[in-house]
């Protein structure tokens, strides 16, 4: 057995099977059929709020968000140099520019002190990255919000099902970005979800991601095609049955790592808040001893058939697409994060004695 850092869930080939023959014989294979629109309603339940679309991936979805969220008449859109590269592209492609600013001291999130000092008269909205799931300092975003007039668009790539207290993560900022991607605790092969504070923003994102078509039929908007199909959103709806159960199943697992690592003073497994219901879909693993070089580690984790990914190095600040971009104050604690964080296998079937 191969033990990937981010295996897929699936569900049963048979429940999904019957899903596909279902919309086999409904005739539809996309545009908001039966699966979508299932999905959509759960999830609204699922996460507790009533403003979210559907997309068929997060890094269109950002785009979008960003274009119709940030103000038009600035370019600029602080963001994150430890994340997965897709945040960036999404800036560029909405016409926007990237200003890299550092993380968090002794964290893997966008430090808001670090945004404050970097905010000028350009800054066109603030896209902090929940990650791995981890909350970003939503309370200090929030004031920042207010205080400057600047929205606040989350890229929740990895943070579907995380609860901060009682409220869904999801639920924050003018928008958040959720990716369903394979990879991701909760999958639907490729897509996304997307919440937004105002209603008004979520029906423009739904024609958006429509050619531009709005309710009455009209081309009101610049758009694209980003719409979720119904075997992407079947097996979503499927999906959705096991998640909680994969959760506790992929929490065991995060317990034996923890357990296996706490007295070894050369790593760092991070703690979790005791008031956040985490979704386990990254595991990630800070290298804190200097003479241990992360791809080594992971040539050796290797040999036993152990697959794990430097998610994220290099910092998107020292990729060839994004070095020219601005970066604002000293990128410190990025640095330091870059090349000793490595992602170890998570998952649900990986469970010692499962
Ligand atoms: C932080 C982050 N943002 C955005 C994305 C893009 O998600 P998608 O693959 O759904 O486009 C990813 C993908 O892993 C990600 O890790």
């Amino acid at each position: 057995m191969i033990f990937y850092s981010n295996k897929p869930s699936v569900p049963k080939t048979e429940d999904y099977q019957r899903l596909v023959e279902s919309i086999f014989d409904s005739g539809f294979l996309t545009n908001f059929g039966q699966y979508h629109n299932a999905l959509l309603e759960k999830l609204k339940r699922k996460l507790d709020t009533k403003n979210i679309a559907l997309c068929n991936n997060a890094t269109t979805a950002l785009a979008c968000v960003i274009r119709s969220i940030s103000d038009p008449k600035k370019s600029d859109i602080i963001t994150t140099p430890f994340t997965f590269s897709a945040t960036c592209h999404s800036i560029i492609w909405a016409n926007k520019k990237p200003v890299f600013v550092d993380v968090e001291d002794n964290g893997f999130n966008l430090c808001p002190k670090a945004v404050e000092n970097a905010i000028d008269k350009n800054t066109a909205a603030i896209v902090p990255v929940h990650c791995y799931g981890i909350p970003c300092n939503l309370d200090k975003f929030d004031d920042i919000s207010v205080r400057y007039n600047i929205p606040i668009i989350y890229d929740a790539a990895h943070a579907f099902g995380v609860k901060y207290g009682d409220k869904s993560l999801v639920a924050n900022g003018s928008a958040s970005v959720v990716s369903t991607h394979a990879t991701k605790a909760f999958n639907t092969a490729e897509g996304a979800l997307v919440y937004f504070s105002e209603d008004e923003k979520c029906s423009q994102f739904a024609s958006m991601t429509n050619f531009g078509i709005d309710e009455n039929g009209e081309t009101s908007t610049l758009g694209l095609n980003g719409k979720l199909s119904e075997l992407h959103a079947a097996l979503g709806v499927a999906n959705l049955e096991t998640f909680e159960k994969n959760i506790e199943k992929r929490q065991k697992l995060w317990n034996h790592y923890s357990t296996a690592f706490r007295s070894d003073d050369r790593i760092q497994l991070i703690e979790l808040d005791s008031n956040l219901r985490f979704n386990f879909g990254y595991c990630p693993l800070t290298i804190l001893d200097d003479t241990i070089r992360v791809d080594r580690v992971i040539a050796k984790l290797a040999e036993s058939k152990i697959i794990a990914r430097k998610y994220f190095s290099p910092i998107l600040n020292n990729t060839s697409t994004f070095k020219e971009s601005k970066v604002a104050g000293n990128l410190k604690n990025a640095k330091h994060l870059n090349n000793r964080v490595l992602c170890l296998p998570i998952h649900e079937s990986y469970l010692p004695h499962a």
